[in-house]
């Protein structure tokens, strides 16, 4: 099915790379109405957007043969902006129209996602911290930019994620056969909760081509998402290599690779959150000293010896936290018979000392990927006090009714 889909332009150095937006969602077979705003078109200029979108392009609401921005949002399916400046999301917080885009963006009622990049002391800065906060929680989907080099030549976070993967975020958005089916239940008893969430399976560099993984698709951790938001809470989630196209709409997502990036994303999320669910199947070892360069094989050197360290344990970490979160949920992936698992489990959550830890079996065919879950839950001293089965959804929505009722109690005391 063919969608409108209008992409914004900030007026940053990586305005360039939204040209290969541009381009993956045309050739995904979507119509784009290229939108910059009037500082964007000192990088990138009116013809190579015009020649790349096939349509006319305006910044102005008042422009001669000028654009009606009421039509533009009207028959957009989706807004992409990329990059998003912290000026353009200052704006966007205040409900400013004082450009195209902007007036397009306060006019549609279609998802809006956004890359911000920027300097990395732009980007820590509390203001536009707020701003990101803010349009968070009226349902703007923010794609965090990642670490690495910037244009100013320092190296931080603020980088925009490469375009490919916006593209493949922002064409998850768009309206397919494949529509995920939602929880029956539509209550709003998370209301005003925050909610963090990881999700996936971390990946440690060995060199630049190779990592240590594991078989984690995200799906459980992407359904508690989903149910999180339908019952009115405010979603945040780390995303460890998921899959594009599995990732929901209306929750702010953070991708990240590696332990240690999921470790900092967390810390920094924090202060911003009441609940956090550590779904993720973290990586407990990684390369010590990963290869800058691929490592090749030599007649003389048959095998590599690969030296560990071990990863940070997160969910130990945010249960001793100063800011310990008012709910934490941690998962418990077991191999062998039922007995052995919930034994593993029992010593596990009296170690991680969470709310609720989430034991599920897995392998032979168990836990990992499209399959139906079959979960135990545990309290902080590993006592059994209930068990789920059946779809992820069905899962996630068992795991919801427990944080509820525990953010519940410590609302009572
Ligand atoms: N976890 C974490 N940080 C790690 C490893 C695990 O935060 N470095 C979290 C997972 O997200 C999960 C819980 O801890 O919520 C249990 O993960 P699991 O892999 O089952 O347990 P481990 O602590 O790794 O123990 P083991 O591998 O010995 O079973």
């Amino acid at each position: 099915m063919t969608a409108t889909v209008v992409v914004g332009v900030g007026g940053g150095v990586a305005a360039f790379k939204a040209a290969t937006l541009v381009r993956e969602i045309t050739r995904a077979g979507h119509q784009v109405r290229v939108i910059p705003t009037p500082a964007a078109l000192e990088f990138v200029g009116t013809a190579t957007w015009e020649a790349l979108s096939g349509a006319p392009v305006y910044t102005g609401v008042f422009e001669a043969g000028g654009a009606d921005h009421v039509e533009i949002a009207r028959n957009a399916d989706l807004i992409v902006i990329a990059p998003a400046t912290a000026d353009l999301m200052a704006r966007m917080r205040a409900g400013m129209a004082n450009d195209l885009l902007t007036t397009t963006v306060l006019a549609a009622r279609c998802p809006v996602l956004i890359a911000p990049a920027m300097h990395t002391a732009m980007w820590e800065h509390p203001a536009t911290q707020d701003n990101c906060q803010v349009l968070a929680e009226r349902g703007v989907h923010i794609i965090d930019p990642i670490e690495g080099a910037l244009s100013s030549g320092d190296s931080g976070k603020g980088r925009m994620p490469e375009p490919e993967e916006i593209a493949r975020i922002a064409l998850s958005y768009l309206p397919s056969d494949a529509t995920i089916p939602m929880p029956s239940e539509d209550h709003s008893d998370l209301a005003g909760q925050r909610i963090l969430i990881t999700a996936g399976g971390t990946h440690e560099a060995i060199d630049p081509v190779r990592f240590i993984g594991n078989h984690s698709s995200g799906r459980q951790g992407i359904a508690i998402a989903r149910c999180a938001a339908r019952r009115g809470a405010s979603v945040t989630l780390v995303s460890a290599n998921i899959e594009a196209s599995l990732l929901p709409d209306g929750v702010r997502i953070v991708p990240v690779v590696s332990a240690a990036d999921m470790e900092a994303a967390v810390t920094a999320l924090l202060p911003e959150v009441d609940i956090v669910v550590m779904a993720a199947a973290v990586a407990d070892y990684r390369p010590l000293a990963p290869a800058q360069m691929k490592l090749k094989k030599s007649e003389e050197t048959d095998v590599p010896q690969i030296l560990l360290e071990r990863t940070p344990d997160i969910l130990a970490g945010l249960a001793r936290s100063p800011q310990r979160p008012a709910c934490l949920v941690g998962f418990a992936a077991e191999t062998g018979t039922r007995e052995q698992v919930l034994a593993f489990g029992q010593e596990k959550a009296r170690r991680k000392g969470a709310d609720l830890l989430v034991v599920n079996p897995v392998g032979q065919g168990r836990g990992f990927g499209d399959v139906p879950n079959d979960v135990h839950f545990l309290d902080r001293d590993g006592q059994v006090v209930g068990s789920a089965s059946g779809s992820k959804d069905d899962v996630a929505c068992a795991i919801l009714d427990r944080v509820s009722a525990i953010v519940a109690s410590t609302m009572e005391r």
